[in-house]
């Protein structure tokens, strides 16, 4: 027998698949977490500091919030508790990032590990930067160079102490280049530690959530440049030749200076001495070097840097740090990592500096496959963002969260320790982790050590900053000013005295 469609029944079959469709549409958005859905969702895209914004968005709806629209399923999670359940206990699902055409595609930091996939190449690159800095055991073996470096930033701070900042940077920077590149930074402005500064600047601004339409609209990459509205293809070109060379500049050191035979040890010089080298490693050698030259260069500073106002905002807490070290360590040497275990007060003010100032507010992850928490629905290829900054600040996990009290990390019960949120999560977490904590602790406690800091003051006026962050996917303590004095002629002497690498 054969079967007559008519157009009722084609009309009616439609009907069907259309009703389905919306049955299922609607379960899905009712199964989604609490939040917003459809065109009131662009009203709470932040255009600037997304973690207040997002503050805001789990206060409101809860610590699993969701934004949907046309088919974008933005998951904001606001709570220590739940970044862990999804990002360390099903880490295979949410290890990915989001397509990112404007700074992953147009601007070229696709291969550059922070925006890469979880693939073979990131785990390759994982791999390396574990086996150089990836436990306190290879890190310790370090200690000699970090301090080296260390009081030669010293040094720079006595001599100029107004340009603290670019100190900050360079200090840190330095023992990076060190690592990745064998590179030993000049007196002064060093070209490398300038490169590293302007590129992650313009990896902070093209990342920004919401910041350009290319990520939401993907096919605008193909727009021509020229034409009105396409600045955002001529900025793109603008930030990859800086990124090319932040890539080439210190690979092509390396080559030179392996040629020449005069290489000093580093990841980029052991994989390029391989016998075995093929242009493919060479490649993938290239940029899990930048990675770290480029992650370490910005992160860690942050956190440095921002340890200056900390100490002027709370001048109990600096006294309180520079009597532990007068005990311990006294006044004729500079603490070094063998005090560290000797001085809890210096260890807590430190954690404390991790919780106040994240440089990663925000970290985004995207989801491979469907997922459920807690009842909620959670579809592949969602956007997942982690509010670090919230949960650093979640009265709930830190008692008055806005005051800098290193006592909280003291004592028999302790609050909880933020090594976890600060530097991320799951397979992701920050590789920097060990290195950043050796050579962010060093710095406060031998500044704390040399020099007294306090609030400037101007026409006899005492000048107050503000907590103030800049940036967006990385973010600095917005400049200041601040008077940095030695603390005695003997301290002085001390940080001019020569020190040498060798142990
Ligand atoms: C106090 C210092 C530091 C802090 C607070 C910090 C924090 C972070 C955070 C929050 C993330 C995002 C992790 C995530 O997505 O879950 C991250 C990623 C990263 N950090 Fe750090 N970091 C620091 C120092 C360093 C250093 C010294 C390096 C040098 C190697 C480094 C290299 C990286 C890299 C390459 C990533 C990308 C990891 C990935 O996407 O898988 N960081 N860091």
């Amino acid at each position: 027998m054969t079967a007559i469609l008519t157009p009722l029944h084609l009309v009616s079959a439609a009907s069907g698949a259309l009703a389905l469709c919306l049955w299922f549409y609607t379960r899905l958005q009712d199964r989604l977490p609490p939040g917003v859905r459809g065109l009131r969702c662009l009203f709470e895209i932040p255009s600037e500091k997304a973690w207040v914004k997002s503050l805001k968005f789990n206060r409101q709806h809860g610590d699993i919030a969701c934004g949907s629209f046309l088919g974008y399923h933005i998951i904001v999670v606001g709570s220590a508790k739940i970044a862990e359940d999804l990002l360390d206990k099903r880490s295979v699902n949410y290890s990915d990032r989001p397509r990112s055409v404007m700074c992953g595609e147009l601007s070229g930091w696709g291969k550059i590990m922070l925006l890469s996939n979880y693939n073979s190449w990131f785990r390759a690159h994982r791999k390396w930067l574990a086996q150089d800095i990836g436990s306190y055991a290879t890190v310790t073996k370090l200690h000699r160079m970090i301090e080296f470096e260390t009081q030669r930033y010293l040094r720079c701070m006595l001599d100029d102490p107004e340009r603290a900042q670019a100190h900050v940077r360079k200090n840190l920077t330095s023992i990076i280049l060190r690592l990745s590149h064998g590179y030993v930074t000049q007196e002064g402005e060093d070209p490398l530690v300038e490169l590293a500064h302007t590129a992650n600047s313009q990896l902070s601004l093209t990342t920004a959530p919401g910041a350009y339409y290319a990520d939401l609209v993907p096919l605008m990459k193909y727009i021509p440049s020229w034409l009105p509205g396409a600045g955002f293809k001529r900025k793109a070109k603008e930030y990859a030749a800086v990124l090319n060379d932040m890539v080439e500049i210190p690979h092509n050191y390396v080559k030179s200076q392996l040629a020449a035979g005069t290489a000093l040890p580093s990841l980029s010089s052991r994989i390029l001495s391989k016998p075995d080298l093929t242009e493919e490693l060479e490649d993938s050698v290239k940029w899990a070097t930048a990675t770290m030259y480029q992650g370490g260069a910005d992160t860690a500073n942050s956190v440095a840097f921002a340890f200056y106002l900390a100490m002027i905002l709370h001048p109990r807490v600096m006294k309180a740090a520079q009597e532990e070290l007068d005990t311990v360590v006294g006044k004729n040497r500079l603490p070094t990592f063998a005090d560290r275990q000797s001085l809890p007060y210096i260890e807590a003010l430190f954690t404390e500096l991790l919780r106040w100032h994240t440089p990663g507010p925000m970290t985004l992850r995207c989801t491979r496959e469907d997922d459920t928490y807690n009842g909620y629905f959670i579809p592949a290829g969602s956007y997942v963002f982690v509010n670090i900054w919230g949960i650093l600040r979640d009265e709930r996990t830190y008692k008055n969260p806005l005051e800098f009290r290193p006592e909280r990390f003291l004592g028999e019960n302790p609050e909880t320790h933020p090594g976890n949120a600060c530097f991320g999560f799951g397979r992701r977490k920050c590789p920097g982790y060990f290195l950043g904590h050796s050579s962010v602790w060093l710095m406060c406690a031998q500044v704390l050590a040399a020099f007294d800091i306090s609030k400037c003051i101007e026409n006899g006026v005492e000048i107050t900053p503000e907590h103030d962050l800049v940036g967006e996917t990385i973010v600095h303590q917005a400049p200041f000013k601040c008077s940095i004095k030695p603390r005695s002629a003997e301290v002085e002497a001390l940080i001019r005295q020569e020190i040498s690498l060798e142990q």
